[in-house]
């Protein structure tokens, strides 16, 4: 093949450039349209000048005809004392003429300076006329550490992102299921049943109960088992927030919708459950505007921030909760009723532990359990001492005790003295004024059981000493705890 001389160039703007393609007619026009063309030319090196890219364009021989200022800078070098010049003046591993001979762009690549400097480049090859006549050198990045700064900034905040996703699905998705909620009683079982009817509609719930009886953990099982699973299960306790700040929390609010108020406004716990469920704990201790409006919301399923004029559609499933008593709260005037009728359509009443003692021995297995301690067994003595105690803390309190007696104890067994001494105290309220079916001898030997346990734990097991606490002799204390097979055999 015969091999073309280099034409000799003097770069573009200075003169005639065989990229041009206006080469010919510009010939044919005449000094005047020379003259027009040389302006363009002048305008768009000034462009080039000024763009944030270095750029540099060669012939098909790998002659630079045109250095723009940012290349020069980057190479310490005069743009026009540059052209003429073959690139590999500049960059002596060049691969300006591999792009030449195969026509194919490379994007993105890597390119060190003398200087050591690494640029991130592209070299795109020119066609005319279905040949190539040469190359842009075109730097992306002017520096390739600014490239690996971003690689890196991207990356951390991809993994920021990632950490706010997982903190946001643990916040907002459901921890226990329907197999969370231990029981096996009667009361624990239907009411389970219940529950899955109605985690199967749409409407609001209302979950009535005690303390610590497992109100959320149904709450999260409903959301769990409903068409709402995928959507979020979004979770406030109105009474642990300040009742002026409820309202902004509940609904949200837009920017400069009070003195203070976050600058884009914010949005509120309903919106965030949108898809979802909202559960709300402690609906008591909602303020009465607060309630009307959220009755409102429910029934039109539009949403109006604080301090806003505009409304979006919600869909949100609604479960409430309390344990406080919702109709002595509207005769006093602190409970809205039509807000309570809306929620009364479907109630689950969950019942106290002491109602349900047959689930204690489950619990208590579970407990140990997730406290990874499931070979640990407790005495007769501790079961007995547990089962006889009336829970006002419900299925919360018998966890915190199990936790607290697990820490205690040095061997695999609970002992009456790895428990609190809550459990020994007498429950006179519901001793003595409870039940009217039980007669009163029973009434007192209830008590006195539980003196003698009472005295038992203080004097941390030793029989000695609990007959001394309860000024009878040992033999009778043996005696009393025969009969209420408490006694822990005579050594
Ligand atoms: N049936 C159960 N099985 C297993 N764990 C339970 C059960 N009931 C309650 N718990 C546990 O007891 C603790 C209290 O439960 P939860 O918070 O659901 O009670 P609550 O009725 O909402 O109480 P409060 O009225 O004080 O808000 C939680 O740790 C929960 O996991
Ligand atoms: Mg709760």
């Amino acid at each position: 093949m015969k091999k073309t001389s280099p034409k000799k160039v003097n770069g573009l703007g200075y003169r005639d450039s065989s990229f041009s393609s206006d080469h010919h007619q510009t010939q044919k026009n005449g000094a005047h349209n020379m003259e027009e063309m040389l302006q363009s030319i002048n305008f768009l090196r000034f462009v080039l000048d000024n763009v944030y890219s270095g750029i540099i364009v060669c012939n098909e021989h790998s002659q630079i005809i045109f250095m723009n200022k940012v290349y020069a800078e980057l190479l310490k070098t005069d743009p026009q004392e540059a052209v003429g010049k073959n690139i590999k003046e500049y960059f002596p591993g060049s691969r300006l003429s591999h792009v030449i001979a195969t026509g194919i762009p490379e994007l993105g690549q890597r390119c060190s300076l003398k200087t050591e400097a690494v640029l991130l480049v592209n070299r795109i090859p020119l066609k005319y006329d279905g040949k190539i006549v040469g190359v842009i050198l075109q730097t992306v990045l002017r520096d390739y550490k600014d490239f690996t700064d971003l690689v890196r900034k991207l990356n951390m905040l991809e993994k920021k992102v990632k950490h706010h996703e997982m903190a946001l699905e643990t916040i907002f998705s459901p921890k226990y299921n329907f197999d969370s909620i231990i029981g096996e009683s009667q009361q624990i079982k239907e009411i389970k049943l219940l529950a899955q009817k109605y985690a199967r509609a749409d409407s609001p719930i209302l979950i009535l109960g005690p303390t610590g009886t497992g109100k959320e953990l149904f709450a999260h099982a409903i959301h769990a088992a409903s068409n709402r699973n995928l959507g979020p299960f979004v979770c406030l306790n109105c009474a642990t927030v300040p009742k002026d700040l409820l309202e902004s929390e509940l609904f949200g609010y837009e920017e400069g919708a009070f003195t203070g108020a976050k600058k884009g406004g914010k949005p509120g716990l309903i919106e965030l459950a949108h898809g979802g469920t909202l559960y709300l704990d402690e609906i008591g201790e909602l303020p009465l505007a607060a309630q009307a409006k959220l009755l409102r919301i429910i029934e039109d399923k539009v949403l109006t921030k604080v301090g806003g004029i505009r409304s979006s559609e919600i869909d949100f499933r609604l479960i409430a909760a309390t344990n406080r008593d919702l109709q002595e709260m509207i005769q006093r005037g602190e409970f809205r009723r039509d807000l309570f009728y809306r929620l009364n359509t479907m109630i689950l009443n969950i019942p106290p532990l002491g109602k349900r003692p047959e689930d204690i021995p489950l619990l208590i297995n579970h407990f140990l359990k997730a406290a990874g301690r499931p070979e640990c067994r407790l005495h007769k003595e501790t079961q007995e001492a547990l089962g006889h105690y009336h829970w006002p803390g419900n299925v919360r309190e018998l966890k915190n005790i199990i936790e607290r007696a697990l820490s205690l104890c040095e061997k695999d067994e609970l002992n009456l003295e790895h428990l609190p001494v809550e459990i020994f105290k007498p429950n006179l309220t519901i001793n003595m004024s409870g039940n009217s079916d039980t007669s009163l001898s029973q009434k007192m030997s209830n008590f006195e059981k539980t003196l003698l346990l009472n005295a038992f734990q203080a004097a941390q097991g030793n029989m000695s000493k609990t007959a001394k606490l309860l000024g009878i002799s040992r033999s009778v204390l043996y005696e009393k705890f025969q009969k209420y097979s408490l006694a822990p055999s005579k050594k």
